[in-house]
């Protein structure tokens, strides 16, 4: 199941890499609270899964962070080593279900805007192999969605997704993705919201 969900988004993200960072100019304005959220120590280990075009690596790296950056998508991950101009990051092609990373590789991980994007079953194993790859009492940080409820916060939703997301999204505006993170044995820290409401970070401590 999770290997046709991961050729079906891996066709859908090689499509969308050449024009992806237009759309991602709406989105940047909560890189920079990531990582003041995460508060990184000079040289912290960082993994940003699913990381697209690597703009919140990117991020992690300018301040002196030793950033991996994963994702399904090989074009994503042209588009972000064509950004990487001094070599900071290592940006590689990998599944964030099945990470090739041995236990506790990192002080932080983080995943942006991708959970909604991915089938339930995906979902899980992602949070599960972050939770695996973190040192105990490392961060976790998830971006995403806020589930809608106000009436114009609902019509945003509902037009994007007749504008085009893919299938598994709409799924994941039936997520508790608050209870899937207590599941996971995850304390949230603190939450903040992003993109006026539309989006919400949430910090855990593993
Ligand atoms: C909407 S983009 C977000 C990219 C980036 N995190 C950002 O904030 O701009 C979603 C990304 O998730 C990636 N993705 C989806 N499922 C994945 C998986 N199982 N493993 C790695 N990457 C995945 C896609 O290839 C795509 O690049």
């Amino acid at each position: 199941m999770n290997e046709d969900a991961a050729a079906y988004l891996r066709e859908w993200f090689d499509r969308m890499a050449p024009n992806y960072d237009r759309l991602e100019r709406l989105l940047s304005g909560f890189r920079p609270v990531v990582v003041e959220m995460a508060a990184p120590p000079q040289g912290a280990r960082v993994l940003d899964a699913a990381t697209g075009t690597g703009n919140q690596a990117l991020a992690f790296a300018r301040q002196g962070c030793k950033v991996t950056g994963i994702d399904l998508s090989e074009e994503m991950i042209k588009v972000a080593r064509g950004k990487d101009s001094h070599g900071m990051t290592v940006f590689l092609v990998a599944d964030a279900s099945a990470m090739p990373f041995p236990d506790d590789s990192f002080d932080i991980s983080v995943i942006s805007f991708a959970l909604h994007d991915m089938p339930g079953s995906m979902r899980a194993k992602v949070l599960e192999e972050m939770v695996r790859v973190t040192i105990p009492g490392g961060i976790i940080i998830i971006v995403d969605y806020e589930i809608p409820r106000g009436f114009m916060h609902k019509l945003f939703i509902r037009l994007m997704l007749a504008c085009g997301e893919n299938v598994y999204v709409p799924a994941y505006f039936r997520y508790d993705l608050e209870a899937a993170l207590a599941g996971l044995g995850l304390c949230i820290e603190e939450k903040c919201p992003v993109l006026r409401g539309v989006g919400r970070i949430i910090k855990c401590r593993r």
